[in-house]
């Protein structure tokens, strides 16, 4: 079991939604439930080092800023942590936070490596991967699934798509979990700060390596294009590389962590999908609603403006929580509920409009894999010690989740 101090509405005035422990180590849902019904468009105040923002917490609001980026940029930053810090070394340069044109033309170009045609040896190799992971799991009897099992998947289809060769995996592996969710709370942002350089550096030689090579990854395909009728330099490769893998590891791992420990807390609904009454795909989309890695996206106002009838100015930092929107009881029924049969699921896990997640199809058969793989290949799994959460206010979930396994 996980234990979380539950914050009453009444400590709002206290809390600063910025703050990492917050999210790692307490219960918010009381909190984003009297956001959404008494201030659903709520003003984060300014710290001594960090300038205020917006907290949107309605899924309609949070749908009205994500579809609108003319209105709301991801220019100056897509999260929290580089909102605050005053910009994005990737803007206008890396899909995420880029807009407009250059947006549309870099996500045509990328789009061609990750639909589902693409990616079908991608996926092929996922499933593999993840039956030799449970087997080897269950042969020991007890795992760290989080490490052992779902820290073993994307990172190794994200490294198949761009080309990353076996021998530098592991390095960076523990270097993307440094840049981005910390399983300790007292990493610093120098840290993080490091682990980012480090591996826009390993992309950059890797760049330098493919730009004429005749390979098929990503990598290859970024270098040999155009985007807009101008090619890509050496800097705009390395930082859509860097998004990928930032992108598409740790919040993958998360949410196949997640869905184990749902699991095991809720048996009734592990006894649904062993007996097939949860189909994988609808199963897929609960886990994600529940789990929900990437609790916040951030904007930037272009113009002054308003949501959900309070007033913005331009130039304001707007966030908008999926982890609030994906409890809407607007939208869901008993949404506190995990259902792995629930239909429709309107989740905004993976975002909505212009920035839709590239890797959504990739993330639902990582996801669709382990929990086939779980259904096929455990009879019983037991939670054998604490899941310990990762520190981030931009993702959420464990980073260790100890079960003893036995086979089916
Ligand atoms: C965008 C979540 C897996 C690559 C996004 C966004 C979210 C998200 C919320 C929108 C960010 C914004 O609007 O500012 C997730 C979650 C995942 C996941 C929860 C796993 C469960 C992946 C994978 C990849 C990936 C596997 C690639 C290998 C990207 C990219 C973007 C993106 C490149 C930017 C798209 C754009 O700006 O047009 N993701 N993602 N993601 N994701 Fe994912």
């Amino acid at each position: 079991m996980t234990t979380r101090r539950t914050i009453a509405p009444e400590e709002l005035g206290t809390l600063d939604l910025a703050d990492p422990r917050l999210h790692a180590e307490s219960d918010l849902s009381a909190v984003w439930h009297h956001l959404r019904e008494h201030q659903p468009v709520h003003w984060n105040p300014a710290t001594d080092t960090a300038p205020g923002f917006w907290v949107v917490t309605r899924h309609a609001d949070v749908t009205s800023v994500y579809r609108d980026s003319a209105r709301f940029t991801s220019e100056g930053g897509n999260v929290l942590e580089t909102l605050l810090a005053g910009g994005d070394s990737g803007a206008g340069r890396m899909l995420a936070t880029t807009d407009g044109e250059k947006h549309a033309g870099l996500r045509r170009l990328l789009m061609s490596a990750f639909s589902p045609r693409a990616l079908e040896p991608i996926v092929e190799s996922v499933r593999r991967t993840v039956t030799r992971l449970l087997r080897d799991a269950l042969e020991k009897g007890t795992c760290d699934f989080a490490a052992d099992v779902a820290a073993g998947v994307p990172l190794g289809a994200i490294c198949d798509l761009l080309g990353v060769p076996d021998r530098d995996r592991a390095h960076v592996l523990s270097l993307t979990s440094s840049a981005l969710g910390s399983h300790d709370a007292d990493s610093t942002p120098v840290d993080a700060w490091i682990a980012r350089n480090e591996i826009l550096l390993y992309f950059a030689g890797l760049a330098r390596d493919r730009r004429h090579s005749g390979h098929a990854d990503v990598i290859a395909l970024l270098a040999g294009s155009e985007v807009n009728g101008l090619p890509l330099d050496d800097d705009e490769i390395m930082l859509n590389c860097y998004s990928l893998i930032l992108g598409g590891d740790e919040t993958a791992r998360l949410s196949m962590a997640g869905a184990a420990l749902a699991l095991v807390e809720h048996p009734g609904q592990w006894r649904s999908l062993k007996r097939g009454e949860a189909g994988i795909a609808t199963a897929v989309e609960e886990i994600l609603r529940w789990t929900t890695p990437a609790l916040h996206a951030g904007r930037t106002a272009t113009t002054d403006t308003e949501v959900g009838g309070r007033p913005i100015a331009a130039g304001e930092i707007v966030t908008v929580w999926n982890a609030s929107a994906n409890r809407d009881e607007r939208i869901f029924d008993a949404p506190g509920e995990l259902r792995l049969d629930r239909t429709p699921n309107k989740h905004v896990t993976f975002a909505y409009g212009p920035h839709f997640c590239l890797g959504a199809h990739l993330a639902r058969a990582e996801i669709g894999a382990v929990l086939a793989g779980l259904r096929d290949l455990v009879a019983e799994m037991e939670q054998t010690g604490p899941a310990k959460p990762v520190y981030s206010n931009f993702l959420s979930g464990i980073g260790t989740l100890p079960l003893a396994l036995k086979p089916a």
